[in-house]
């Protein structure tokens, strides 16, 4: 990687150090070009005629999200966050009283509360299933939960608070030996590690545009393995996800897209196209490479400060390095080291709430770095940290 002509082409690179990319990244110059130039065509000659114009630009933003994750194109639907792909996903699922669900303890909390709705409705069962010693979702814990009541299984691939990358391709053998759906909530691990829905066999993934994607805000998607399709009844079709044959019947769209609504921010689609593309080119061995020794070195370096304790769990770790220091609540230190151009975030123990109350934790500093990052900046990201106190 050039990491020089990377940084040149994401222009903010040059006036903050940005180390909040499972916040938002910063997006690379085409990107935002191509968002630009499109809000500019529906300027000068309308909405609709521009979609028209560029039907092949947005068909090619499926194209590239699917090549991303080695799906087929039909299989991708656009939404405007990973948590409206993901309800639109769970809410699709046929549940009956009696059913489990079992979940991840580093479960989102936007999930776990669509888990509590669930159970205002129906009797159904949310069941946590527990994490191995190295502080992973255990697959022998899943192996011995699977059986015929558990109707899903919606794991968080890589949560908000912390470096751990939950194991994707074992939980996934497992569950397609089973009659349960897997929805993979791929929101924070999307961009930033290589996933191929051939490995992983989910049956739904979820994920958003503007994190390690590096895409527009307002983006995510939705994959749905076609053959998972006539298992799930989307819960809001309108006139494009469905078409309305006879008076008292409809009939939803083939593919995917049978998730989507008719109006969508177009500008925002043909960006997470070109975020997709340009990771694409980069190559995601590449990007997952340079992230994981950024990471590792960060967490060192941050390990060996006083009173500074590194918290990330897990077997694999990514770029996402959490931390907890001493005398120093952690929004406090993101404000200090903001007002200094230095970009870190929080995570608060209402984000991941099984997880949190687990470790005792309250909340915690993250740090995450992308491949656009440099060990300089790490150097200097540690040094600020250390002096904040
Ligand atoms: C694990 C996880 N899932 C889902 C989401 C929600 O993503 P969005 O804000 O795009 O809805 C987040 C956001 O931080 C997340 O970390």
């Amino acid at each position: 990687m050039d990491i020089d002509a990377l940084r040149k082409d994401t222009p903010a690179c040059g006036d903050v150090l940005h180390a909040n990319n499972a916040g938002a990244s910063l997006q690379p110059r085409p990107v935002t070009e191509a968002v630009y130039e499109y809000l500019e065509l529906e300027q000068r000659i309308g909405g609709y005629e521009a979609a028209i114009e560029r039907a092949d630009q947005i068909q090619s933003a499926y194209d590239d999200v699917a090549a991303l994750i080695g799906a087929h194109p039909d299989e991708i639907a656009f939404a405007d966050s990973a948590t409206r792909a993901w309800q639109l996903a769970f809410n699709s699922v046929p549940f009956k009283a009696g059913d489990r669900v079992l979940t991840s303890v580093a479960e989102y909390a936007s999930n776990y509360i669509a888990y509590l709705q669930l159970q205002e409705r129906l009797a159904v069962d949310v069941v946590p299933i527990h994490n191995d010693e190295t502080g992973q979702l255990s697959v022998q814990a899943l192996a011995d939960l699977l059986d015929e009541s558990v109707r899903l299984v919606a794991v968080t691939h890589v949560p908000t608070n912390g470096g751990l990358v939950n194991p994707a391709e074992e939980i996934g053998a497992l569950v397609a030996d089973s009659d349960a759906l897997f929805l993979l909530d791929a929101c924070q691990s999307v961009g930033q590690l290589p996933l191929d829905v051939r490995d992983v066999k989910a049956d739904l993934i979820t994920a958003t545009g503007r994190k390690y994607l590096r895409g527009p805000r307002g983006t995510g998607f939705l994959y749905v393995n076609e053959d998972a399709l006539g298992r799930l009844h989307p819960a809001n079709a309108d006139l494009f996800g469905a078409r309305w044959v006879e008076r008292d019947s409809y009939q939803f769209r083939d593919g995917a897209r049978r998730f989507e609504l008719y109006e969508s921010n177009l500008a925002g689609t043909i960006g997470l196209g070109a975020a997709a593309r340009y990771a694409n080119d980069l190559g995601m061995d590449s990007i997952w490479q340079r992230i994981r020794v950024l990471g590792e070195g960060l967490r060192t370096a941050l390990a060996d400060q006083r009173g500074i304790t590194v918290v990330d769990q897990g077997d694999l770790r990514c770029g996402i390095v959490t931390f907890t220091m001493d005398g120093c609540e952690p929004r406090e230190l993101v404000d200090k080291l903001r007002r200094q151009r230095i970009n870190i975030w929080h995570s608060g123990v209402e984000s991941t709430r099984l997880d949190m109350e687990r470790r005792g934790l309250r909340s915690v500093v993250r740090a995450s770095l992308h491949y656009f990052n440099t060990e300089q900046e790490v150097e200097r990201l540690v040094e600020a940290i250390g002096a904040a106190r």
